[in-house]
């Protein structure tokens, strides 16, 4: 497995091995890891399907580790969206989540300053998500945005249709680069994640 180590994190408590870092792409992420992904996600997020993504899988991840355990992971999508008339590269944040025992230290604002740091990098114009939760996002440079969107409705594997011009009340952006984020419908061109 190729794994990119993108930061080592000090234990502030002063017991037990640091949280290291890593970016991962999805199709190489193998049995083990994707077990102990899914067993985070099933605690965090209940209701969460059997598996390890929620619709479809996200094209890489962070994954924080301390001693060989999976703390936390944010799943990303590669999303090209069109706003209005302008197509806008975008990264999406999915299904973030830290085990209980990890919170309030700040390991998931530090994984959105990772995938922020990389999206410019890569040339992106915002990196977006959907949150009723606004706390975590809001306090790391995120803004509530209201335009109408669209998009292919999936579950559980199956193509079920088109949302069609909705505010999904939830959708959140970062500007990533100078561009102001457009006025208009958005298409999601896929699943909302
Ligand atoms: C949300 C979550 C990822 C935060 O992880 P974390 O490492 O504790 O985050 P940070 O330490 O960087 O920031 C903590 C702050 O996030 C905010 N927060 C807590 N739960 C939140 C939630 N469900 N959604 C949004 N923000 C939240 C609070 O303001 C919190 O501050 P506090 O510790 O003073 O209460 C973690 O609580 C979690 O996995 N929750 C369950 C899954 C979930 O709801 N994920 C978000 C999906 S949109």
């Amino acid at each position: 497995m190729h794994w990119i180590k993108v930061q080592d994190v000090g234990d502030e408590r002063g017991a037990g091995e640091a949280v290291t870092v890593f970016r991962v792409a999805e199709a190489e992420i193998g049995q083990d890891l994707s077990r102990q992904l899914q067993s985070l996600l099933q605690v965090c997020f209940p209701g969460y399907p059997d598996r390890s993504y929620f619709k479809l899988p996200p094209h890489f991840r962070y994954v924080a580790m301390r001693s060989g355990v999976v703390a936390g992971q944010m799943g990303v999508e590669l999303r090209v969206i069109r706003v209005a008339d302008s197509v806008v590269r975008t990264f999406g944040v999915v299904d973030l989540c830290v085990g209980e025992s990890e919170r309030s230290r700040g390991l998931a604002s530090m994984l959105l300053a990772e995938v922020t740091e990389f999206a410019r990098a890569c040339g992106m114009a915002f990196v977006i998500l959907f949150a009723d939760d606004d706390r975590l996002y809001a306090r790391n440079g995120w803004a509530r945005v209201r335009n109408r969107c669209s998009w292919v409705k999936i579950d559980n594997h199956t193509t079920l249709g088109l949302a069609r011009q909705v505010d999904p009340g939830v959708m959140m952006v970062k500007a990533v680069g100078n561009r102001a984020w457009p006025v208009g419908d958005v298409d999601l061109l896929g699943h909302l994640f």
